[in-house]
């Protein structure tokens, strides 16, 4: 991670990370509302807050129906997380109807400080675009103006040992990040 090296980051963009191996520990709803009152406080254009979330704790019903909407690629480790999550974006302003630019930008945002909220409780999140999202706008029967940005796993962190292959060595491979230079110019 070379910014890393050169930079302290604070200790919870550091613990930030995706990982696939969730332990047995339940997470309950109130946990999961603190969580998604993190999201609920991120910036967003007019404060429209343009995010929307449908959750369901493992072991229920609900679990199962968004878990059937993941990609054969996610379905093997996410099925052990002890929350499934679906984000939502609200495509048009409330207030004129009018198409919001900003609501991917905005559930974007919403999204990096759930996932910070969790890593302060000492859960971890994983964001997941590999979803069908013609099914999860189907079973979430979703209007015409919310469409699904992406889904995410939360759970305490489990053993790489757990995992099946490939996810075991995606475990356990190094992390790595982008030069600064690469991304950042001074004018
Ligand atoms: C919008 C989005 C979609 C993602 N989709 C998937 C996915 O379908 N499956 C997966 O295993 N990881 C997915 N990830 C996780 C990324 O692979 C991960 O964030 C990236 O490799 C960086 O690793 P880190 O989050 O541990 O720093 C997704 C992340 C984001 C933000």
């Amino acid at each position: 991670m070379e910014n890393q090296k050169k930079y302290t980051i604070h200790p919870l963009l550091e613990k930030r990370w995706s990982p696939r191996s969730f332990s047995a520990e339940p997470v309950s709803a109130e946990d999961v509302n603190k969580i998604f009152a993190g999201a609920s406080w991120a910036a967003s254009a007019m404060n429209e807050q343009p995010w929307q979330y449908v959750y369901a704790l493992r072991g229920t019903p609900g679990f199962d129906t968004l878990w059937a909407c993941l990609l054969p690629g996610n379905q093997p480790w996410a099925k052990k997380a002890a929350a499934l999550f679906a984000s939502l974006q609200r495509n048009t302003y409330e207030k004129n109807d009018k198409p919001n630019r900003f609501a991917l930008h905005d559930v974007g945002m919403a999204n990096a400080q759930l996932l910070l909220q969790a890593g302060a409780k000492g859960i971890y999140g994983h964001l997941m675009g590999g979803f069908d999202s013609e099914k999860l706008s189907t079973v979430l029967n979703l209007k015409e103006n919310v469409s699904p940005v992406c889904m995410g796993a939360l759970g305490y962190l489990g053993e790489p040992d757990d995992l099946e292959e490939p996810y075991r060595s995606r475990e356990l491979a190094p992390r790595t990040r982008k030069a600064l230079e690469e991304f950042v110019t001074k004018l």
